[in-house]
């Protein structure tokens, strides 16, 4: 029998250690707690990442559908692609809520001023160069010519 386990057995005062069996079954205990504890939280923490990927892919998701699935209003077309010559009048266009200038235009009808905007008109690109749809376009004529004094209904979705 080794001098160590000689000790354990007899808790004699001069064992080499000084340790005795309760206070190795302390320390085995803590340790085997401290163990499963460390484990727990992981796999908490694994899940509360994962849980944030997955939602971040489903806001993603979310941001995607709306930008693809809800055509513009008319306002909304307006700010982002006809402001930037209709709202100072640049290049000549008829400005924005100035109803001697569009009242000549209003006169010629929505179809026609739809028409010009779809397809240009003199220093006016078709479609104002930009990348909206065409009933976004249409949408935004209505929204500008009714600023001018018209009545015109913002056409539908398809
Ligand atoms: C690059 C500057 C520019 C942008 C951007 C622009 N326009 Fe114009 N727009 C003009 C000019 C210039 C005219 C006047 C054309 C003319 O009668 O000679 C005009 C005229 C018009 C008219 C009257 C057309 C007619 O037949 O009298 C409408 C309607 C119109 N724009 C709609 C729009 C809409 C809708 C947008 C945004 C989708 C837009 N414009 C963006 C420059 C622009």
């Amino acid at each position: 029998m080794s001098d160590f386990a000689n000790a354990l057995q007899t808790g004699h005062p001069n064992a080499r250690h000084g340790w005795t069996l309760p206070m190795i079954g302390a320390v085995g205990l803590a340790l085997l707690l401290g163990g499963c504890g460390k484990t727990a939280s992981n796999s908490i923490e694994e899940d509360a990442a994962m849980a944030q990927r997955l939602q971040r892919v489903g806001t993603v998701e979310l941001q995607v559908a709306t930008a693809g699935g809800a055509p513009k209003t008319g306002e909304q077309a307006f700010q982002a692609q006809c402001a930037a010559c209709h709202a100072t009048g640049a290049l000549g266009s008829p400005k924005f809520g100035d109803a001697a200038a569009w009242a000549p235009r209003i006169a010629t009808g929505q179809a026609a001023l739809t028409n010009s905007a779809l397809k240009g008109k003199n220093a006016m690109p078709p479609q104002a160069g930009g990348a909206l749809s065409d009933l976004e376009v249409s949408r935004a004529v209505a929204y500008m010519a009714n600023a001018g004094g018209a009545k015109f209904a913002e056409p539908k979705g398809e």
